[in-house]
């Protein structure tokens, strides 16, 4: 084994890198260290600055085994030649030491504080862009026309999304349920359509998975009122609003370092992400960055796969032990979305990797391949999958002890949110990586959902292959059509990129297609409406109030027909009902709708 150090990146006070490459004939895998040498620059955090150097955060991350990178880089807060000296020894002889050992993973979100001062944010104080000088200032008449033009036909159906009842149901339950829950201690959860609490979201405490959609939604709120100012047509006061956006997201920054869930990318994502996109705020990066490297601590190298349950136990299946046992779940997908945006702003690839790794794993563990009797919807002519719920893993080995599902009917059953969520994530992950595999996915998950969903793209069953229970009453997940959507509409995106024209614009139609059966099946009648008079709508920071358009009829959700879970074994079963998140991606596939000018 030989070493090559190149020289340093830059020097102290900010962080001194050292980049040692080991080359052929490492006989472990690979190893991806840092030592920080005094953590006091740059973002070093503070727990490994009072124990000094070359302590546990040293991270030795167990990259995939294509990759024979290691890295060493040294922090320092002074220029001192000895102590880099010393520090490369050290690191070295540590390197040195781990090759005897055998290497386990030791990607501790504290790790996380160090890892953002490799993205840089440049300020542009010399720009090589020329000044521009416009020579034809419109005169004033032609102003006018040049404004946009609003007799311009819309979609009516489509326009429910930005209608002013979207943001008035919102901005009622932001300000009712912050009285004495604020900072937040329980967040939305479900709306129940019968019962003492019919109408009115239950809250439901802050560890819950779902704690970050609720704060999501209000910032889709504020991102249609930052980027597409006049798409609610009525002004929306930003300044109440962002507070609102950063009181129902402050607890999420704490939970940010959660190792004990793999569903921190649905804490974190929806709000921290919009928060730090649109107002800079870095907090918000951190917070996501910290988040993904807790995330990271659940990956199970030997099984490619991050752990996503750490144990089952319900009525009717009890899986505990977590050294023979990898839960894996189809949702999973979706949190792979935080790995590959934190590591495009750390510049470190084992967090990418692993969601790649993890996403390869779970094409074998979760797609099943259907044979395609029907005529395809979509022109997409690849082989289509349906998806199992759950898969046990051999944490040792990989192999695949056991499929079976949790919240969906049977093992065998395609659970229509379960089919959502791979859609989703397999399109994003396709949009990160590029690799055709994960297109192809994702395009043959998705006709498979639409054969199901059937013509006129009403409203899914919770399960494609359940039974009725009760024909007077049978279960729908709206939800699932609002995420597939979403995925659908990225895949079209990928599709244009990929020159596949005539199979992107289906795909375009039939997302826009499953969330207008959506709104037609699902979209609650109850209304709601803001109070205020002309003179005081959008001024910066009203309370404002909010009313039923029908006095008494109150329904706090956007959708209805949503399905938490109803499986027969749940430890809870519920069903028919608003759900935070059928919402939330419904508001998300509108700001698609803006972004991509179709609205
Ligand atoms: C606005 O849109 C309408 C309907 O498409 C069209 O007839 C009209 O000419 C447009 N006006 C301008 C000023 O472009
Ligand atoms: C959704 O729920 C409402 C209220 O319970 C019900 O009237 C309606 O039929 C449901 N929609 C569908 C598509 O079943
Ligand atoms: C709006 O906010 C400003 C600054 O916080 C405050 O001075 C002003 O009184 C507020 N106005 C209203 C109507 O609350």
């Amino acid at each position: 084994m030989w070493w090559w150090i190149l020289a340093p990146a830059a020097n102290c006070p900010t962080r001194v890198n050292f980049s040692v490459i080991t080359l052929p004939s490492v006989n472990f895998a690979a190893l991806n260290f840092e030592a920080y040498y005094g953590s006091r620059c740059g973002f070093g955090n503070k727990k490994s600055s009072k124990t000094g150097y070359l302590n546990h955060d040293i991270g030795i991350g167990l990259l995939s085994p294509v990759s024979s990178l290691a890295r060493l880089c040294i922090a320092c807060d002074r220029i001192n030649f000895f102590s880099n000296v010393l520090s490369l020894i050290l690191g070295i002889t540590a390197i040195t030491t781990m090759t005897e050992l055998q290497i386990h993973r030791n990607y501790g979100p504290l790790a996380a504080g160090n890892k953002l001062s490799q993205f840089h944010e440049v300020p542009s104080t010399h720009s090589t862009a020329s000044t521009v000088s416009i020579s034809q200032v419109p005169k004033a008449e032609d102003v006018a026309s040049i404004l946009l033009n609003t007799s311009q036909p819309k979609d009516g159906e489509l326009q429910q999304l930005f209608a002013e009842n979207i943001a008035a149901k919102l901005w009622r339950v932001a300000q009712r349920d912050l009285k004495d829950n604020d900072p937040p201690t329980a967040y939305p959860e479900i709306v129940p359509q019968e019962g003492s609490q019919q109408g009115r979201y239950e809250l439901r405490e802050a560890s819950f998975w779902t704690c970050g959609f609720f704060p999501g939604s209000l910032y889709t709120l504020l991102e249609r009122e930052t980027r597409y100012p006049g798409s609610q047509g009525y002004p929306l006061p930003r300044k109440t609003l962002l507070a609102l956006c950063r009181a129902w997201a402050e607890p999420l920054h704490a939970m940010a370092t959660r190792t004990d869930t793999h569903d921190i990318g649905f804490i974190v994502e929806p709000a921290l992400r919009l928060d730090w996109e649109l107002t800079g705020n870095r907090r918000s990066l951190q917070s996501i960055v910290t988040a993904a490297y807790s995330l990271a601590t659940r990956y199970v190298a030997p099984s490619g796969a991050i752990r996503s349950w750490d144990l089952i136990r319900k009525k009717d299946v009890s899986i505990i032990s977590m050294e023979e046992n990898n839960i894996v779940i189809i949702d999973s997908l979706c949190n792979l979305d935080l790995l590959f945006y934190a590591s495009a702003y750390t510049k470190d690839t084992t967090l990418a990797t692993i969601a790649r790794t993890h996403a390869h794993t779970m094409l074998t563990s979760h797609l099943r391949l259907e044979s395609g009797i029907a005529a395809s919807i979509t022109g997409y002519s690849g082989p289509i999958y349906s998806t199992c719920h759950v898969a046990n893993i051999d944490p040792k080995t990989g192999a695949i002890k056991q499929r079976l599902t949790a919240q969906g009917y049977a093992t065998d059953s395609t659970w229509a949110r379960g089919q959502a969520w791979a859609i989703l994530g397999y399109a994003q992950t396709y949009m990160w990586t590029k690799e055709r595999i994960f297109l192809d996915a994702a395009c043959g998950l998705t006709e498979y959902f639409l054969r199901r969903l059937g013509p006129g793209y009403n409203v899914p069953p919770w399960d494609f292959d359940a039974p009725v229970e009760n024909p007077e009453k049978p279960v729908f997940d709206s939800s699932a059509s609002s995420i597939a959507a979403n995925g659908m509409m990225i895949l079209s995106e990928a599709l244009v990129a990929d020159g596949q024209l005539a199979i992107a614009e289906n795909f375009r139609i039939a997302a826009i297609d499953v969330v207008k059966g959506l709104l037609r099946g699902a979209l609650a009648e109850e209304k709601a409406r803001f109070v205020v008079d002309g003179s005081q709508k959008g001024s910066e920071n009203d309370t404002l109030e909010i009313e039923d358009v029908l006095a008494g009829s109150t329904f706090d959700g956007i959708l209805k027909n949503g399905t938490a879970n109803n499986n027969v074994g749940a430890n809870r079963r519920y069903a028919n009902h608003g759900l935070v998140y059928g919402d939330y991606y419904l508001l998300q596939f509108g700001n698609r709708l803006l972004r991509m000018g179709l609205i």
